[in-house]
């Protein structure tokens, strides 16, 4: 094995290419902008060894967020940027809401409410480094904002689940999961030129990429919420795609966990008890009606169809996070960790491919249909040593290290060990920011110890 210390080295160095003035950019070719929850996988690598950056990060995502608390999943910092990424911001055009900051433009997707888990994460980590506690005091209400805006807005029964408007929102973007609703939308999507439109297949092998029709329903969905001027009451009765998603209300949950902590540490005791009836409904809410006991596992919720979505992707296993699941639930989903699903059938998985490998439209290298991503392995990392699970944790942790030292710092990777001599089993795009801020956190925190 080459040496790991040579390897945090140059983890650093992809972080320090991809950096631009105020924000890291998940890689500069295939996402030139900040993205949200990527901003919490790479601060908690800088928490590790350069907090000044790790804080700067999170205060440039937060000027991106709206009036209402909405907090986008893009900040669209460099305007020239535009011609190589598409959607862009005038595809948005987002100020059609009367909420958006005035000083920069944005998307109008959110993604995963993870920060306020990575800040508690990133102030302990750094050994509760001032200028980590100063941060949180200035976030701690933006973040507080940001879940009241959910709990208000995305919820429409009051049931403490709240729903994702867009594929994109999930942060699993072309999940098998969404295939039936977008198959649905075949007559209201209209005919845009994809294949002329789209810029990301100029840097990655097509067959890697989500394919062009799921890109028609991508941008019939934007368009339409632009229809909208943006308002969520709007969009919902319009919208065909209104899905309850394990891993975003998981995050939701583990946030909520973290604000209820951190609020007695920094004095913002006034928000506990907000939070804290929030967070009651979310996890009765996440036990009973997303999950399924006759799978073990939790799921997703149609609420335009109102019926479960029963697919096994690895956002089911995210709620390990939480405090939610019981013992006997723990158990059956570690049962799936372990079995064909997501260890394959003579253990020749490297864990944690993102879909069941025994579906028959389990694909090992085509974006979320398949491939191992890091920071899903981090999150079940987290979980399952929250529950006492440390070998498993070991093994996945040892899966992640060796497919980036195999492969490089790759977007994904192919989750099936048995390798093409000469083949690189790592896909989509190279010097991937989050695959590097992770290892290092991973090499700091879980792997020297
Ligand atoms: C892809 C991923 C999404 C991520 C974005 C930027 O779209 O699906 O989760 O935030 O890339 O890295």
């Amino acid at each position: 094995m080459k040496n790991i210390e040579k390897i945090i080295a140059g983890a650093k160095m992809v972080l320090e290419d991809n950096w631009r003035f105020n924000h890291t950019l998940p890689s500069p070719k295939v996402y030139p902008f900040q993205w949200n929850w990527d901003t919490a996988f790479i601060a908690i690598g800088y928490a590790n060894f350069n907090i000044e950056r790790a804080c700067g990060e999170y205060r440039s995502l937060f000027k991106g967020q709206w009036k209402n608390g909405f907090l986008p999943h893009i900040v669209f910092w460099d305007e020239a940027k535009s011609t190589e990424y598409f959607p862009g911001s005038s595809f948005y055009d987002f100020s059609r809401s009367p909420n958006v900051p005035k000083t920069i433009s944005t998307s109008a997707l959110t993604q995963p409410p993870i920060h306020a888990f990575a800040l508690e994460y990133m102030y302990s980590v750094s050994s509760q480094d001032q200028r980590i506690a100063q941060l949180i005091k200035e976030l701690f209400i933006p973040i507080f904002n940001y879940h009241s805006y959910l709990y208000k807005n995305r919820d429409p029964k009051h049931e403490g689940l709240i729903y994702i408007n867009h594929p994109w929102e999930s942060g699993t973007d072309n999940s098998p999961v969404w295939d039936d609703i977008l198959t649905s939308m075949k007559p209201l999507v209209p005919d845009y030129d994809i294949p002329a439109l789209r810029k990301d297949t100029r840097h990655v092998n097509f067959a890697q990429r989500p394919g062009n029709y799921e890109y028609q329903c991508y941008l019939f969905l934007i368009n339409l919420f632009r229809k909208q001027n943006y308002d969520d009451a709007a969009i919902f009765e319009n919208t065909p795609f209104a899905i309850q998603d394990p891993l975003f209300n998981a995050l939701l949950i583990r946030s909520n966990e973290s604000l209820i902590k951190l609020s007695g540490l920094l004095g913002f005791d006034d928000k506990k008890d907000e939070i804290r009836s929030w967070n009651e409904r979310s996890i009765r809410q996440l036990n009973t009606k997303l999950y399924d006991h006759e799978a073990g596992v939790y799921n997703y919720f149609n609420l335009k169809s109102g019926k479960s979505i029963n697919k096994l992707t690895s956002s089911c296993l995210i709620p390990l996070i939480t405090g939610a699941p019981e013992k006997n639930q723990i158990e059956s989903m570690i049962g799936l960790l372990t079995g064909s699903e997501f260890s394959g059938e003579a253990r020749d998985l490297f864990l944690c491919p993102s879909y069941d490998s025994t579906a028959p439209d389990f694909d090992n290298k085509r974006y979320w249909r398949g491939p191992v991503w890091i920071n899903m392995n981090w999150l079940l990392i987290q979980g399952l040593k929250r529950h006492g699970h440390i070998e498993l944790a070991d093994r996945i942790i040892r899966d992640s290290i060796d497919l980036i030292l195999e492969n490089g710092f790759f977007e994904y990777f192919d989750p099936k060990k048995e390798q093409v001599s000469g083949e690189k089993h790592g896909y989509g795009s190279d010097r991937f920011s989050w695959t590097a801020s992770l290892l290092i956190d991973l090499y700091y925190n879980h792997l020297k110890s």
